[in-house]
């Protein structure tokens, strides 16, 4: 479960004046009369997910680990920054397991695209294509690319190497997956991009990544309870989002989320496309930013200390390592770091952690918001996926905002096709 700590986030209202509004954007959510109710799939998927096809996923990702020696997920957005994040999260960025999990389809570089097939050219490969709309550009230009590699290494084969993640019914990936004989996995209506790293679009890659994805599920579940309450003194996630709301009237309008694991990146990208899509709208949001300490204390860490006070952290802190170490002693101590000899390098960390905190707070004037993830965990993935999904939710509603739509993303796809001569 994550904790919350509002205790250095500088709060000048108090979070429970704001009881009678969330519990009335809670129960507009549960009976799905609330803005974008049509989305709200995620909120019981937990205890809704199609049981059949969670066990096909995990029969489809144990015969790719046996054959596969790189695992190629094509998407872009929701269709693939969740799978990300938990693989690397869970795995580390170099974590020993097989298969290797990459990613295509998320950008239009020549230059990207081209050493990923070069990468791939003599390897055993498995491809993963992810849309749900199934006429996403940067993914459809992709797969293409992919299809007539896989079909001219593999011939009739190719067939049994690609498998689909899509739509149930509607568009092109469909048509053409049911056409060619894919393995097909359901992205259901009503689940998000954003919100689908819980659904086959995440789960597949993740099991493939030898990940438990039951233990997933299950801090999924347990996320529902413990997030589920609308009274805010029982609901971390409903006070983090009230939290929010109150920094932004108080003129903060940069979210900083802090981590101090370098295999967090993603999930910090993955959170900023959940919050950034969700939130970024009608004039209205907070923007979400990323860092990862110490290492950006080398760099960004000047101007959260002494710039223009527009932003506060939240910090998402991890309390037990996946590994940790102890530094070793020197005799000759040369480097003079003999103080830091049989202490867990953790511990270390974490004392960069609360004096960072110390600094931003009390010499640089920056709101903090504290949270603690217990571990880097599947079911610590899961649960935390809740966390964040009720919060974004919760507080894009408070702002009257459609928390589940992205509108925006629409207008550079009309400049573009009309600039590609897409008809
Ligand atoms: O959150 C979203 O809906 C988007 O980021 C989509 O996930 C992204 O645009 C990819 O869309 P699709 O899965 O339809 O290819």
């Amino acid at each position: 479960m994550i904790t919350l700590d509002l205790n250095h986030a500088f709060l000048k209202e108090d979070v429970k004046a704001y009881q009678d509004q969330v519990r009335a954007i809670d129960e507009a959510l549960q009976n799905g009369t609330c803005k974008g109710n049509d989305f709200i799939g995620w909120l019981n998927w937990a205890n809704n997910y199609d049981k059949e096809e969670f066990s096909r996923i995990k029969e489809v990702a144990a015969k790719v680990r046996e054959n596969t020696e790189v695992f190629v997920v094509c998407g872009i957005g929701g269709s693939y920054l969740g799978a990300r994040a938990a693989i690397e999260m869970m795995n580390g960025l170099y974590g020993d397991k097989k298969p290797e999990i990459i990613y295509m389809g998320n950008t239009f570089s020549s230059t990207y695209i081209s050493q990923v097939m070069n990468y791939i050219k003599d390897k055993e490969v498995t491809v993963n294509v992810i849309s749900k709309s199934g006429t996403t550009t940067e993914t459809a230009l992709a797969f293409r690319i992919l299809k007539q590699f896989m079909e001219e290494k593999y011939g009739e084969d190719a067939k049994n190497r690609i498998i689909a993640t899509t739509d149930k019914a509607r568009g092109t990936l469909k048509a053409l997956a049911d056409k060619e004989g894919y393995e097909t996995f359901v992205i259901p209506d009503d689940i998000g991009g954003r919100f689908s790293v819980i659904t086959p679009v995440g789960l597949l890659p993740i099991a493939v990544a030898g990940i438990d994805i039951d233990a997933l599920m299950k801090g999924l579940h347990d996320g529902m309870g413990e997030y589920g309450d609308a009274d805010l003194e029982k609901n971390a996630a409903y006070r983090y989002a009230v939290a929010r709301r109150i920094l932004q009237n108080q003129g903060y309008d940069v979210e900083l989320l802090v981590n101090y694991e370098p295999q967090m990146q993603m999930v910090a990208e993955w959170w900023k496309q959940l919050f950034g899509e969700s939130e970024g709208k009608d004039g209205k949001g907070i923007l979400p930013d990323s860092v990862c300490f110490s290492t950006d204390l080398h760099s960004l860490g000047q101007f959260v200390q002494e710039g223009k006070k527009v932003l506060f952290e939240t910090n998402l802190y991890v309390e037990t390592p996946m590994i940790d170490l102890t530094f070793p002693n020197d005799e000759a101590n040369e480097d003079g770091m003999n103080y830091l000899a049989g202490k867990s390098v953790d511990w270390a960390n974490k004392m960069a952690a609360k004096g960072t905190l110390q600094a931003h707070e009390e010499t640089g004037g920056v709101p903090n918001i504290l949270l603690t993830m217990p571990g880097m965990t599947s079911y610590d993935f899961g649960n935390m996926c809740m966390f964040f999904f009720k919060a974004i939710a919760m507080t894009t509603l408070m702002n009257d905002s459609n928390p589940f739509n992205q509108p925006g993303v629409e207008v550079y796809k009309k400049n573009m096709f009309k600039l590609l001569g897409k008809e």
